[in-house]
């Protein structure tokens, strides 16, 4: 049983929008390609000087000045990310510096691509349950637009940069994790990559440009199938039905994948919360963007069950039933 409560949320996206109409001007695409194949608008992109520790940042001040919380006794920082200021030193050590974090806490990146954020929750629950920690910062945040290449139609319409910062802290008697659920393909790991020091992947030759590399309409399969399989499993062994989550708050990849998955698994579209319309594929920033939006549209009440599922490059996926 958990006795790890998520107590504060705050969110940070970049002000320069990148809209479907700038992209048509870039690549040969529409806005009415965009929207009907992605359900994406327009994008945020972090300025030349902007970086995933900087959007990190505002992102934990938006949630000190929404909540009041205080940071000078978190013992334990996660940010995930796939795309850091720099691989050595992580983003979470410059993070303890540029926040004035206590120096006993331990810090950590996790790269788990756009299951990220739900990751670092699922041990953020695990470090504070096993009585290891006692409050414990999360940061899903990523800046993908540093890593998009755009001449490539098929990848540039989709990614944009955010990041949001959760709090999660010790209370045995109002837990907020019900159960997570966690799975990992690595043979699907060629279909979304970047390059970084190696020249190979699984044995194959790579693109190293360091630019995104991705088979769409595969990524677009595994993670309807991934939703499709794991979701169920999560659901039984946490002994509740579909029916009982208020707010399906998945990746937001693509609006086709989510309308698939969820036309699969009978669950109604208006019971799920998506933060790609405005914002793009922010990857480990989706989830909190949209549990965000969903607080400030009075649409997640307290009480409120969520069922929050992250997956991307690897294959990978973390699910989380939260009781809000
Ligand atoms: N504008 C116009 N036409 C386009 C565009 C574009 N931006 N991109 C592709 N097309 C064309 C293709 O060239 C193709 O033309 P053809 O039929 O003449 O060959 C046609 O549109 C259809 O292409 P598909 O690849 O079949 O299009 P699809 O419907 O699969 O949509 C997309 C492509 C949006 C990339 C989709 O496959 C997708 O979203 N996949 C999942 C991507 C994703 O979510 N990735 C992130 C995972 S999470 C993470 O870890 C970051």
């Amino acid at each position: 049983r958990s006795k790890a409560r998520i107590t504060a949320i705050g969110t940070y996206t970049p002000s320069k929008k990148l809209t479907n109409f700038d992209l048509e001007k870039i690549v040969d695409t529409s806005d009415e390609w965009i929207v009907q194949r992605t359900g994406i608008r327009e994008r945020r992109i972090a300025d030349e000087n902007e970086f995933t520790s900087d959007i990190c940042v505002a992102a934990v001040k938006d949630m000190v000045q929404h909540h009041g919380v205080k940071l000078d006794d978190v013992d334990y920082l996660i940010v995930a990310t796939t795309t850091p200021d720099t691989p050595l030193p992580s983003v979470a050590s410059q993070l303890q510096a540029k926040l004035n974090l206590p120096s006993s806490l331990g810090a950590i990146d996790i790269s788990a691509a756009c299951a990220g954020f739900v990751q670092g929750l699922h041990l953020a629950n695990a470090l504070i349950t096993s009585g290891l920690h006692r409050k414990v910062l999360v940061i899903g945040a990523d800046t993908l637009s540093k890593v998009t290449d755009y001449t490539d139609r098929t990848t540039c319409i989709l990614f944009g940069d955010g990041a949001g910062a959760v709090l999660v802290e010790y209370d045995d008697a109002n837990p907020s994790f019900l159960y997570s659920s966690t799975s990992t393909e690595g043979k699907a790991a060629i279909h979304l990559y970047y390059s970084g020091i190696a020249n190979k992947l699984l044995d194959k030759d790579i693109i190293t440009n360091g630019k995104i590399v991705q088979n769409g309409r595969e990524i677009f399969k595994m993670a309807v199938n991934t939703l499709v399989n794991e979701i169920p499993k999560l659901i039984e062994k946490a002994g509740m039905s579909l029916s009982d989550v208020n707010w399906f708050v998945p990746h937001s990849a693509n609006i086709r994948i989510i309308e698939a998955a969820c036309d699969r698994l009978h669950f109604p579209m208006e019971r799920v919360l998506f933060s790609g319309e405005f914002y793009g594929n922010t990857s480990s920033a989706t989830i909190p963007l949209a549990l965000k939006m969903g607080m400030e549209q009075n649409k997640i009440k307290k009480g409120d069950i969520l069922l929050l599922s992250g997956f991307g490059g690897g294959f990978v996926h973390s699910s989380t039933l939260i009781r809000w």
